[in-house]
């Protein structure tokens, strides 16, 4: 398995050092993304240990480990960052993707290539048993410079389990239904035009488990926001 890869351990210094842009930089409940530069080569670090207190020690830790932890499971799978190393609790490093978030692609842009790769990405992920759970933000599917589908953030990801209980091979089915009907939405917004007339009808069915799975992707941090700062 790919996962058992041993991973270079990053230190906070070197990390720090060789920090050579922000895309953005924490402030209460969001983590700092740091473009890192080492080696010539460019990779992204989210990193909550600037973040407000209670996100540094106790949400941080969980939503790094779970995209540490999801990003490990897919190493090898094309269309997702790889990870390159480990670091402390509070932050994560993934490979850089050149390239524009769907957030600032205008409709009629993308290709129809594009959707069937993005579509393959998801394939595979839920494949390696990891539902992603937030692709309703547009902000987490970029297209790379090479013009491939890239799927990043999976701090709201879930994850398949080894367990055989029906119950939770069931949910898993759900939250894989609602990523695979998410991405059918990107593509109804930025290329109508492309839609099939077999997506145009899956759209327009109800997803059977639509609420829990947007509790989950959208509000995970918008709930714990509200409780744990001041803002
Ligand atoms: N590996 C990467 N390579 C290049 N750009 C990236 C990478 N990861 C994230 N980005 C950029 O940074 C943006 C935010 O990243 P991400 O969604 O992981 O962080 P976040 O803390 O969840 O932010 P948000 O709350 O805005 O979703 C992405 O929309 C993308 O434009
Ligand atoms: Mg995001």
């Amino acid at each position: 398995m790919m996962s058992k890869f041993k991973l270079p351990r990053l230190s906070r210094k070197m990390i720090e050092e060789n920090t050579v842009d922000y895309y953005r930089t924490a402030g209460g409940t969001r983590p700092d993304l740091r473009v890192v530069e080492l080696d010539g080569r460019k990779i992204v670090v989210k990193d909550f240990k600037r973040s407000d207190f209670l996100f540094r020690v106790i949400v941080g830790p969980i939503l790094i480990r779970r995209e540490f932890g999801a990003l490990r499971d897919l190493m090898g799978v094309e269309g997702i960052p790889q990870l390159v190393g480990k670091m402390d609790r509070y932050a994560v490093a993934i490979e850089h993707i050149p390239g524009t978030s769907l957030e600032h692609i205008e409709q009629g842009t993308l290709s129809n290539d594009f959707h069937t790769q993005l579509r393959r990405v998801l394939d595979d992920m839920h494949a390696r048993g990891v539902a992603h759970c937030d692709l309703r933000s547009r902000g987490n599917v970029m297209l790379g410079d090479d013009g491939r589908p890239y799927v990043v953030d999976f701090a709201a990801c879930v994850y398949r389990g080894r367990g055989i209980n029906p119950f939770f091979k069931w949910l898993f089915g759900q939250f894989v239904l609602a990523d695979n009907n998410a991405i059918l939405r990107i593509k109804k917004r930025l290329s109508p035009d492309l839609l099939t007339p077999e997506e145009t009808t899956e759209l327009a069915k109800p997803l059977p488990f639509e609420i829990p799975a947007r509790v989950i992707g959208e509000n995970v941090r918008k709930i714990t926001r509200k409780l744990l700062t001041k803002y």
